[in-house]
């Protein structure tokens, strides 16, 4: 911390002609102090490395996603809202990703059934009593969900592969027939069969995953399912939804109203969170003056070879969607209760392992897109860290950073971490993706600056997310989930 400030007060000054000697030694940085000189090296440096890299600044260009003003993408918007698609009617879709909190929880490990408010949101949102966390991981943001090309999930449980995509349904890697069109539909068909998340313990019990959703879908639709907790005047409402968000205004409610056609609408809902209009796009389409020369200096460590004066992040966050989408070991602490394990006391996360069994997939995880990065923390898939400066350190020195964590960080109670060193060392004793380097602590500023310049403006401001939240109490019984934050 001490070292940083002066090398950034000496980055300013270095705009008036401070020679910047004492902070500096990475190779890239001018020793002429004169500001144009500064100004265009930065640009120039910056230039190749976009060039080198094939960036044009638009992950999006590629893709059809729709608006947000489209009538599927309304029908998913109150769908996600609703918490007629949990089991006991509290938890909702927007419940572990609202637009305001990043398209996420705010939390390290997200809270879904038995909260001790279900409308409370954010870093307030309690379980009930002590209860440790149920949701073994971190909720990835929803926003550029349309983005990914072959993976959903941390572990990449759903994939799209050449035969179809693949899912927790079907044994991997065979195509799950009723994955649908895109992967945020096949993904949205699960959150509501997991009894942590949605569903809790009652709701079809003894059912398949696919009853789960065949039930609910009765539910909304008021058909077939005999202990309905909606009023007829929810069904009415949801029925007039469905007609008119897919033209058909004849329709009955059970060919309407599917697991299909509440998987599709949410995923079109989804794909409408398109936020990519960055600094970093202005810069790279042209405007030099679109972000700081710190953040400059910044991308410069992100994109530069090891051997070169960089950090080389761009060897796994590549593209202008910033993730290369495959799996590596880079060494997150493990606390939290970890995922699928049949003891209790193992707490360990497998990661891709769980989807290949493959041993060399051992504790790898997705690589994340660094697109809004700021406003999605806590980050690591199971939100180990609480302060983006320290996610940056750990990736520039995983080893270091992994055994020294402090779980003093977490800002939430009952996060099981006494396995934390047991469970490192069996992490270090896999494979690992990522060597440690030496670095200056400057740097992580730098990077952080530059990572800030990957956040689109829309995403901080209340005023432009609301197209992408409905006004309060749309519905005749009130299961619209109205977020409360507390401060
Ligand atoms: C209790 C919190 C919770 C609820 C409720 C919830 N999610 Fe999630 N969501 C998560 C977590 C945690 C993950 C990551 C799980 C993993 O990777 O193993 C996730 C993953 C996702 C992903 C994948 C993102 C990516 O980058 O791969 C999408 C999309 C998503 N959820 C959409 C939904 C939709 C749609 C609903 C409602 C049907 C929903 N979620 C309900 C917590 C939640
Ligand atoms: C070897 C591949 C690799 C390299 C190199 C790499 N990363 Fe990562 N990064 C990952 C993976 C994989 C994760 C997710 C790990 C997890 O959650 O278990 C990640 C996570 C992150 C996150 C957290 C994102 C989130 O949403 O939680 C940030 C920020 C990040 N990396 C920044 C960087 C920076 C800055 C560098 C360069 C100093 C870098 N990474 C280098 C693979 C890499």
């Amino acid at each position: 911390m001490q070292l940083y400030y002066p090398a950034l007060i000496c980055t300013l000054v270095l705009l008036q002609g401070c020679n910047d000697k004492n902070a500096s030694n990475t190779i890239y940085r001018p020793d002429n102090g004169s500001a144009s000189v500064l100004r265009s090296n930065l640009d120039a440096s910056l230039t190749e490395m976009i060039q080198q890299h094939g960036l044009t600044g638009d992950p999006a260009q590629d893709r059809t996603l729709p608006s947000i003003e489209t009538p599927l993408a309304q029908l998913g918007m109150k769908l996600f809202f609703s918490k007629t698609l949990s089991g006991d009617l509290e938890v909702a879709c927007v419940t572990c990703h609202h637009p305001l909190l990043g398209g996420g929880d705010n939390l390290s490990l997200s809270i879904g059934v038995n909260a001790s408010d279900p409308d409370v949101l954010g870093h307030k949102r309690l379980l009930m009593g002590n209860l440790t966390p149920g949701v073994p991981r971190n909720a990835p943001t929803t926003f550029n969900i349309g983005l990914w090309k072959q993976f959903m999930f941390h572990d990449g449980r759903v994939e799209a592969t050449a035969a179809g995509i693949t899912t927790p349904d079907v044994p991997y890697p065979q195509p799950d027939p009723l994955a649908g069109a895109n992967l945020a539909h096949a993904q949205a068909r699960f959150p509501v069969t997991s009894n942590h998340e949605m569903r809790g313990e009652s709701f079809d019990a003894g059912g398949t995953t696919q009853s789960c959703r065949e039930r609910l879908a009765e539910r909304l639709g008021g058909y077939g399912n005999p202990d309905n907790l909606l009023q007829p005047a929810e069904t009415q409402y949801w029925l007039a939804q469905f007609r008119a968000a897919y033209q058909q205004p004849d329709a009955q409610a059970q060919e309407l109203i599917t697991e299909q056609s509440i998987a599709s609408a949410l995923a079109e809902y989804e794909r409408s969170q398109v936020f990519t209009h960055t600094p970093w796009k202005q810069y790279v389409q042209g405007d030099l003056t679109a972000i700081s020369d710190t953040a400059k200096h910044g991308a410069l460590l992100f994109f530069r070879k090891r051997g070169e004066g960089g950090h080389e992040c761009v060897a796994c966050h590549r593209g202008d969607f910033f993730t290369d989408e495959q799996f590596r070991n880079v060494l997150m602490p493990p606390v939290g209760p970890g995922k699928g394990n049949t003891d209790p006391d193992n707490q360990q996360d497998y990661g891709r392992w769980l989807v290949t069994r493959n041993p060399e997939d051992k504790f790898r995880f997705r690589t994340p897109s660094l697109l809004n990065v700021a406003v999605t923390g806590p980050w690591g898939h199971n939100g180990v860290f609480t302060s983006l400066e320290g996610m940056v350190e750990h990736m520039l020195n995983p080893f270091q950073s992994a055994l020294n964590y402090d779980p003093a960080q977490l800002q939430q109670a009952n996060i099981p971490s006494q396995q934390l060193q047991r469970n490192l060392r069996e992490m270090l004793g896999s494979n690992t993706d990522m060597a440690g380097q030496a670095y200056q602590q400057e740097d992580v500023q730098y990077l952080v600056a530059f990572l800030n310049t990957l956040t689109d403006p829309c995403v901080t401001s209340t005023a432009c997310l609301s197209k992408w939240i409905p006004p309060a109490q749309q519905d005749p019984q009130g299961l619209q989930l109205d977020a409360r934050f507390e401060p």
